[in-house]
Parts: C-alpha cells; sequence; structure tokens
C-alpha cells in the first residue's frame, strides 16, 4: 500500500500551486487549483531520481533505448497500443510541444478546432500562432457532455487544418468510449484534417471506465498522440513528455522545424523519473486511482449534503472535479473570489469557456480536502 495520505510539504518551495496563493489574495487558503499533487511521487521514482543526483553528473542527456523501450512498454501493457521505439518523439511538455505542432504543420490563419469547455492554453496556442481558433461545443445534458457529432462534421468541413482532442477531457471529465474516439478520428481523416489528441491524463481513469487512445482510432499517417508521465505521477516540473507519432513524414517534419527554432530536448532528471515510473510506476498509478475515486467520492457526498444546488459532474477520468454553480447565483470569477477568501481556492470555469462552473483539484490528502470544504460550502451559501 502506497501513501497518499501524508502531504509533502510545498509551501516557500516555488510550488505554483501554494506559493501564488497571496497573489490569488489568501495566502493561507487552500490549493484545489493547478493541475498537480500534493502527496509524494512514487518511491520508486524518487529512489531513481536519487541514484542519478549522487551520480553528480549533470551533463547533456538524450533519450536511450531503454528510456524510449519503458515508453513502449507504458503504453502496450496500459493502453494495449504497440507502437515502436522511433515513435516516440521525447519532448519538454505538452503545452509548448502542441505549440510547436500547430506552429509545424498549419499556416497562419488555418483553422484549429477544439471542443468546449476546455483546457484554456488550447485556445491560446492557437491564437497566439496568429491561427483561427474555432469552438465545437460540447453537449451537455446537464449532468453529462457527450460530442455532438454532426456539428463537429459540419465545423470539420469548413476547412480545419488540425483538430486538437483532448482525452479524457479536463475539465469535463470524460473518457471517451471507443466509438466516441473512432468518430472523431474518422471525420478528421475523412476532412483532411491532422488529429492531435492531448492524452496527458490517460492513466488517471475511475473504476468502471477505460480509456481508448487515439493512435488505435487513427490512420498512422493523420494522428499525433501527446503523453506525459507529468500528471500520473506529478512530474510536471521535470519537463518530460511524450509525443507519439507513428508517421515518419510527420516525424520528420516535426524534427526539421524544432531543429530550425534551436528547440532543444531534454532535462535529464526528466528523462530518468519518467523511465523509473513506466517501469515501476503501474501499482502505484493504480492506487492513485483508488484514492482520487475515494475523495470525489467523499466530496460529492459532502457537496450533495452541504450544497445541494450545486451539481456534480460525473468523474470518469482526471483527478479534476467539474461542479455547476449555477444554482448558487453566482458566476464562476466570483464564486472563485469568495471561496479564495473564505480558505479554498479553485479555478473558474470562465477561463474554460463555461461561467456557470468551478474545477476542483482532488490529488491532495484526503485531509486537504476535508479541511477545504467547509470554506467551500460557506462561500457558496452551503445549508
Ligand atoms: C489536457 C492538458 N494538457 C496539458 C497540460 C499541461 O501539460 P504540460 O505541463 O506538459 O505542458 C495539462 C495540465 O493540466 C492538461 O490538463
Amino acid at each position: 500500500m502506497y501513501d497518499f495520505d501524508t502531504p509533502t510539504p510545498r509551501a516557500g518551495s516555488g510550488a505554483i500551486k501554494w506559493d501564488m496563493r497571496d497573489k490569488l489574495g489568501n495566502s493561507e487558503a487552500l490549493p484545489f487549483w493547478v493541475a498537480d499533487s500534493d502527496y509524494a511521487s512514487p518511491p520508486e521514482v524518487v529512489d531513481a531520481l536519487h541514484r542519478a543526483v549522487a551520480n553528480c553528473a549533470f551533463g547533456y542527456m538524450a533519450p536511450t533505448d531503454s528510456y524510449l523501450n519503458s515508453v513502449c512498454l507504458w503504453v502496450e501493457k496500459r493502453h494495449g497500443w504497440a507502437i515502436k521505439p522511433e515513435w516516440v518523439v521525447p519532448s519538454t511538455g505538452v503545452v509548448s510541444e502542441l505549440a510547436n505542432i500547430v506552429r509545424c504543420f498549419t499556416a497562419p490563419g488555418d483553422r484549429i478546432l477544439v471542443e468546449t469547455p476546455v483546457y484554456d492554453p488550447f485556445g491560446n496556442v492557437v491564437k497566439s500562432a496568429g491561427r483561427t481558433l474555432v469552438e465545437n461545443p460540447l453537449r451537455c445534458d446537464g449532468r453529462a457532455y457527450s460530442i455532438d457529432s454532426e456539428d463537429l462534421e459540419r465545423d470539420l468541413k469548413s476547412g480545419v487544418k488540425l483538430m486538437i482532442f483532448c482525452s479524457p477531457h479536463n475539465p469535463v471529465g470524460r473518457v471517451w468510449l471507443p466509438d466516441e474516439v473512432r468518430q472523431v478520428a474518422n471525420l478528421c481523416q475523412q476532412y483532411g484534417a491532422l488529429l492531435v489528441s492531448d492524452e496527458i491524463h490517460w492513466d488517471i481513469i475511475m473504476p468502471g471506465h477505460s480509456h481508448f487512445t487515439a493512435g488505435l482510432a487513427g490512420t498512422p499517417d493523420n494522428v499525433i498522440v501527446l503523453t506525459a508521465p507529468s500528471k500520473t505521477f506529478n512530474l510536471a516540473g521535470l519537463k518530460c513528455s511524450n509525443d507519439i507519432i507513428p508517421s515518419a513524414g510527420l516525424r520528420s517534419k516535426l524534427a526539421a522545424w524544432k531543429e530550425s527554432r534551436h528547440i532543444e530536448t531534454n532535462n535529464g532528471l526528466g528523462l530518468v523519473a519518467c523511465e523509473a515510473a513506466y517501469r515501476h510506476g503501474g501499482a502505484w498509478a493504480d492506487e492513485q486511482n483508488e484514492y482520487i475515486w475515494g475523495s470525489f467520492l467523499h466530496v460529492k457526498d459532502y457537496i450533495t449534503d452541504k450544497l445541494p444546488g450545486v451539481i456534480v459532474t460525473p468523474l470518469e477520468g482526471t483527478y479534476l472535479m467539474w461542479l455547476n454553480i449555477f444554482n448558487t447565483g453566482f458566476d464562476s470569477r466570483g464564486a472563485v473570489r469568495r471561496m479564495t477568501a473564505a480558505g479554498a481556492i479553485l479555478n473558474d470555469g470562465a477561463r474554460y469557456g463555461d461561467d456557470s462552473f468551478v474545477r476542483l483539484n482532488l490529488a491532495c490528502p484526503r485531509s486537504q480536502l476535508e479541511s477545504g470544504l467547509p470554506a467551500i460550502a460557506a462561500a457558496l451559501g452551503g445549508v
């Protein structure tokens, strides 16, 4: 049994989630915003990093064959996708890689589609590159979300060059079904849009659900899957992610594009941590999923009891809860201001495209959630 109950002391360490609290107006508030975790990474990963540090050499590093094999093994074992080592393109973060991909494979003014509400950097990387953002709203029946495939087809027909798919979806918590993923991949193929599937949350899957990677749905020359060990194992600060690109043509185009812009890879300690996580972190990742599910049920029960007007979106994947606060009468920014003042920092839904929601990060010891929930209830007028 691994320990998710003991907090890692992060305040004062430079952790954005903790050390930017004063800028948000309450340096004592408990943080449930930035998507990283407040318990220790797997001991196997920490041990590998200790050994690497003890070697006292921090020179330039490139991924070894052993590293690439560890990624292949993880992807095949956990996601049923038999990939080849040469398909693995290590990168230094999913968002910066998305920005590279958008700039490499599209031209200024090209149309790029995202499904909203969605993780806000998707829209930002499109707009900052001077491309045209096409927003395809997810359908919501008041509780659960789905893809409006007719609407998606209409948008893709309008000349979309690239679609950024979020799977599992942040912030709405969906783990897309195989048929849904296949439909997205088929439509992209049919209308000539490159499918870029951000699957950074693909290991954080709740009971009763299983992730289906777009790599198994798309044709090899039309899909790029972006992955990382960073959410699963809390390694975001080590800047290590992996694109999986089956097409040799797409790989060489991206490599040339990056080389000509002096975009360097990699962080050596990030490679060490990723390999250790993928070789030895399976049991830890499974236990974390159980822990997050237990926390989700705990928060859901509390909200149902104290805030009956708040609708809890079902959590299928990710550690991010998506709460509909429309009935409280507050918009999301107002609600977040009140919650922060009361002692709990969440993300406002407006930044993801829906002002009736707030997002709560569950990846912390349950005691931290228990301490923060009364502040949330008080701020939203709980009973
Ligand atoms: C869907 C999604 N993609 C990317 C990221 C960030 O990835 P990175 O830190 O590797 O840039 C996040 C972080 O929350 C995310 O939710």
